[in-house]
Formats: structure tokens, sequence, C-alpha cells
């Protein structure tokens, strides 16, 4: 099969090098010092749990001309970053889209990239679950068994389905089917925005995280209020489990995050002010429509706002 993987990061990496060793002919697109690092060294990974390397060589471009076409293309890039490409996506004659990573705006992104397609385009959502940051031209990569993408349409089945699991055949990538993907994705946003606040205000520094008990008691306080935001604006909270249990138990939640910022692994957690700013206006919109008290998300969003 043919799949072009559009943004080539953590996530972009992560899913070429598993897609390539699956048996197919993966191409990446890439910009500027990252496409030159591909293209010399290859798609190289280090995997920081399994303690251990790969590198494979992939095809590189640097645009997707209109003709380019390709079984499935995954788009793998930050939320604030989806805008510039969904142009050239519509202008491309290839038709299966996945539009992967947190995304705030799933509706409209597939509403133009339906309206303003050259060809009849069939668009779904995903999340990967890896985690990792980018250091001296490698993907440092943090995972849990092979990897794994949360999958979902904004119409009940993905057309494509079966092309996604022809896909990932000869791998051991899981692919996990969630029925509310779009509030999937918002419930998502509400666990992350938060959290990522007090990183950004920390700079990165989990350590000086991990010691700051009161902010981290707030951002789970916080993430309590986005899920009440989203219910009263009718949005399912899911996965179910995981709100509630955050919403039953914000101590033991802090005490678990507390310890998580103590592991050298959680330094290796990446996020930009950009993509939090987009998303983070997302939820305003959201905030400004329920009559949902927000006061501890309130608090972070003005400290991180006065610090970035
Ligand atoms: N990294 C993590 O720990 C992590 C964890 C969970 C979720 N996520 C989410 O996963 C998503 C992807 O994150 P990521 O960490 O993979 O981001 P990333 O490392 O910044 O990768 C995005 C890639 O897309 C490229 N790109 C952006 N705009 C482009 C454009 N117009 N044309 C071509 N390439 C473009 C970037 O190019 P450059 O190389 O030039 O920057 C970069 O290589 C985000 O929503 C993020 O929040 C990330």
């Amino acid at each position: 099969m043919k799949i072009l993987v559009y943004g080539a990061g953590v996530q972009g990496t992560y899913l070429a090098h598993v897609l390539v060793r699956g048996g197919h002919d993966v191409t990446v697109l890439a910009r500027g010092k990252r496409a030159e690092e591909l293209e010399e060294k290859g798609l190289v990974i280090r995997h920081y749990l399994q303690r251990k390397t790969t590198v494979d060589p992939v095809g590189v471009i640097r645009t997707l001309e209109t003709e380019d076409a390709y079984d499935l293309i995954f788009v793998m890039m930050k939320y604030s970053d989806f805008q510039a490409v969904l142009p050239i996506l519509a202008d491309n004659v290839s038709r299966h889209i996945m539009l992967v990573g947190n995304n705030m705006d799933a509706y409209a992104m597939q509403a133009y990239l339906k309206e303003h397609g050259q060809s009849p385009k069939q668009v779904a959502f995903g999340f990967q679950t890896t985690a990792g940051t980018r250091k001296n031209g490698q993907v440092i990569c943090i995972r849990g068994g092979h990897g794994q993408m949360v999958i979902g349409s904004l119409d009940g089945v993905i057309p494509f389905r079966s092309l996604l699991d022809q896909a990932f055949t000869h791998t051991k990538y899981k692919l996990t089917d969630e029925k509310q993907m779009d509030a999937w994705l918002k419930n998502h946003m509400v666990l992350v925005v938060p959290m990522n606040m007090v990183i950004l205000l920390h700079g990165f520094q989990m350590k000086k995280v991990a010691r700051d008990t009161k902010r981290i008691r707030q951002f789970v306080a916080a993430m309590g209020e986005g899920f009440r935001v989203l219910e009263s604006l009718g949005y399912p909270l899911t996965p179910a489990a995981q709100a509630s249990w955050i919403l039953r138990h914000p101590r033991l939640m802090s005490g678990a995050l507390k310890l998580f910022f103590k592991l050298p692994v959680s330094g290796l957690i990446d996020g930009t002010d950009v993509e939090l700013k987009a998303l983070n206006e997302a939820f305003g919109e959201w905030r400004a429509q329920s009559d949902v008290p927000t006061p501890n998300w309130d608090v972070l969003e003005k400290q991180w706002l006065a610090g970035s």
C-alpha cells in the first residue's frame, strides 16, 4: 500500500516506522532541517522504555503535488498546524485522509476537505497514544506496547476502515475504535490543557512541577471543571471511566501525577505554547456558552498567560 505520513515530528516518525516495518511503500512529507535529517539518516527512533534504537530508510518529499496519489494519508501535526495544510490536502487527488492529533475543530476540517476536495474525500480522525520529543535528529519515543491509535469517524463507521486494517496487518500496532470521536478529542483536551499550562509555567522542568503540589491539585480540579463544562454542553464523557475516576478521586489523581513528574520519563513529553493557546481558545468558547464555573482553570490560565 502507498502511504503518506504528512508531518514527520514525534508522532509521524513513529507511525512511519511502524508502517515501513509493516511492509508498505511509505513516504513522509517533511520540511526544512527535518527533511534533510530524514534523507541523510532515515527514521531514527530511540525507543526509550524498550532501550533500543531503530533506523529505517524512508522516502521523503517536501511538497504534496496535486497528482501525487496515495492510498492513505496520515496527517500528523499540532492542532495549530492543521489549517495550513488543509488546502494542500483538498487539492491533492488522494481520497482517504486521517487527521491525527489533538483537534478541536474536527467538523469544520472535515467539511472543508469535503467541500473543497478536487476528488471526493473520506476523512477520519485519530489520536496516537505515544509520546516523546526530538533531539539531535532523532525522535525519542515513549510507548507502552507497540503503539496504539484511537480512531473514529464523525459519521458512524470510518468508510475506509478496511484500508486501515490492511495498513496495520503485519504490525503489532493497535487500532481502537471510538464511536464518539469528536467528544473523545474534546475530553482529551480537558486533560491536556490544564496540565500543560503548569508544565509550560515551569519551563518543562518536571522536578519543579512535581514539587508544585498546589498547582497539581489545581490542574486536576481544572480537569474536573472541564468535564463539567463538556457535560453541560451535551458532550458525553468518554472514556467515561477515566473522567469519572478523576471527578471522584482528585486527590489520588494528584498524587499519581506528582509521582509521575518525579520520573525522568516525564521530561520527555513535548508540547508548545502555540498549540496550547489554540486548544485553550477553543475551550474558552465553550466556557462562554456554559454556566459551569471554572475557577481553577481561570487561575491557571491567567498565571500561564502572564508567564508566557
Ligand atoms: N510529542 C508528544 O509527547 C505528544 C504526546 C501526545 C500527543 N501529542 C500530540 O500529537 C500531535 C502531533 O504532535 P508531535 O509531537 O508529533 O508534533 P511535532 O513533533 O511538532 O511534529 C509535527 C511535525 O509536523 C510538521 N509540520 C507542521 N506544519 C507543517 C506544514 N505546514 N508542512 C509540513 N510539515 C509541517 C513539523 O515540522 P517541523 O519539523 O518543521 O517542526 C513537525 O515535523 C499534537 O496534537 C500533539 O499535541 C504529542
